[in-house]
């Protein structure tokens, strides 16, 4: 019997019972359910709303349900509507009429907005070690390929030298970026709403501030109507996740191109990749790939939240059940990818040797010919010209501007001389950019040690 039956004549239709049921996806939030009702208890007990030994028999009990779910021995019953109901009733089941005290001033709307608040910054924690555990990855690549000299790319044509290192901590900034940005939405989300009651909080002399400690929150909410109609936690971290996903996949896209014959920049350890059915040559970087799909879905449980909030008038309505999914989701299908990926980089083989070819080919070092005549003197314009028509004339001679004759690149501009070579030199051009945030090895080094303080 459903516990609002006095108001009915019928029993809910069994359909519509498990239309409304959420218990399927929002039990995983027991543990924050039964802390947050624990707090409340205590609460209710220390301002006399109930009897203090009947709080305390209340804790007690919550305490014993907790256990017993934790050790599966009370499994969750489908036919209760919510994690809500199914603690409340079990409390009731076990403790009789003292179970029935602990939703004084309370209702599930607000129970809700604090249960899921509390799960999620619960799992954020981990998020925020896993994002650690990849920067670290991360900073140790980078140090050991701080001179591995590769092409960089706009376009994706080759463009200038860089190192691998330094390709890798542009990832390692980004990632960064993501663990400041779940700082931030933790600081946001950080606020109790318990005591918004249904809407309109309550007449009973509650001590918000009490919960609060106990929960270990920054503030309480506000307003009311806003403690139980905000979801904005939930849309932020998805956002958040999103961005986080973005990333993964943009790097995950870099790694199916170096994983090709047409770059084999890299080499996936064979525990971390992927064979075909039919064709015995294969090996993919299925992980990466499913990374990249995967964005689509985190984007999607993101796009779920925003249009289930954008038409709702305040404060509760049933839709804002439809949040929880979207949100477990995303922040699953996150810690799924980022679990794989992370040993999957820390095994996988660099190609130095290959990295290096490519930058051979690809005249990647034609800016620093140009920069060689002006540093001795010229307009770069006319640099880059001078330039230009050399590489034309290698391209249609099957030279680089490494093998090109001394001889031809004086035809064009008497400032050159035999140090040209040493000036185009792939390793020199690469190293000699070493200003902050440049790809040289010191300058690399510098990124690494400054990450390295951030993750302390
Ligand atoms: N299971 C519900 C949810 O997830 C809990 C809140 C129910 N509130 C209500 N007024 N029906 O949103």
């Amino acid at each position: 019997m459903k516990l609002w039956a006095g108001r009915f004549k019928k029993e809910v239709d069994s359909k519509v019972n498990d239309f409304n049921s959420s218990i399927s996806f929002d039990s995983r939030m027991y543990a924050q359910d039964i802390r947050g009702s624990i707090a409340h208890a205590t609460m209710l007990g220390a301002t006399g709303i109930i009897e203090e030994k009947e709080a305390d028999a209340i804790c007690r009990c919550l305490e014993e349900i907790k256990a017993d779910i934790d050790s599966g021995e009370l499994p969750f019953d489908p036919e209760a509507e919510d994690i809500h109901m199914f603690v409340e009733a079990e409390l009731t089941r076990r403790l009789g009429e003292t179970g029935k005290r602990l939703h004084t001033a309370r209702s599930r709307n607000d129970q809700v907005a604090l249960d899921l608040r509390m799960y999620l910054l619960d799992h954020a924690g981990e998020l925020e070690a896993l994002l650690k555990e990849l920067v670290g990855v991360l900073c140790d690549l980078a140090e050991e390929h701080k001179e591995t000299v590769m092409p960089g790319y706009t376009h994706l044509q080759r463009a200038q030298p860089i190192t691998f290192g330094h390709h890798l901590m542009a990832y390692a900034q980004m990632f960064l970026r993501d663990l400041d940005r779940l700082k931030n939405w933790r600081k946001l989300t950080s606020s109790m709403p318990l005591g918004s009651g249904a809407l309109a909080a309550t007449t009973y002399p509650i001590n918000r501030d009490m919960v609060r400690r106990a929960l270990g929150f920054d503030k309480i909410t506000a307003n009311s109507l806003d403690g139980v109609s905000d979801r904005d936690f939930c849309i932020e971290l998805a956002s958040d996740l999103s961005i986080i996903m973005m990333h993964l996949s943009r790097f995950s896209e870099e790694i199916i191109l170096w994983c090709s014959w047409e770059f084999k920049f890299i080499e996936l350890d064979d525990a971390y990749a992927t064979g075909s059915s039919i064709m015995p040559q294969k090996k993919n970087p299925d992980i990466t790939e499913l990374v990249r799909g995967k964005t689509g879905r985190v984007y999607g449980d993101l796009m779920t939240l925003l249009t289930m909030m954008k038409g709702l008038p305040l404060a509760y309505n049933k839709d804002m059940q439809e949040d929880k999914e979207a949100i477990f989701d995303a922040l699953d299908t996150v810690d799924l990818c980022l679990t794989t990926f992370i040993p999957m980089l820390r095994t996988m083989t660099v190609l130095k040797e290959n990295m290096r070819q490519a930058a051979a080919k690809g005249f990647i070092n034609a800016t620093d010919c140009a920069d060689y005549l002006v540093k001795k003197g010229m307009a770069f314009r006319d640099a880059y010209k001078i330039t230009g028509t050399l590489v034309a004339r290698c391209i249609d001679e099957g030279k680089t501007l490494e093998t090109l004759e001394l001889s031809a690149y004086q035809e064009m501009s008497g400032l050159f001389e035999e140090d040209i070579y040493t000036a185009i030199n792939l390793e020199k051009c690469a190293f000699d950019r070493k200003v902050p945030g440049g790809p040289a090895p010191q300058s690399v080094q510098n990124q690494i040690d400054m990450t390295r303080e951030l993750l302390k």
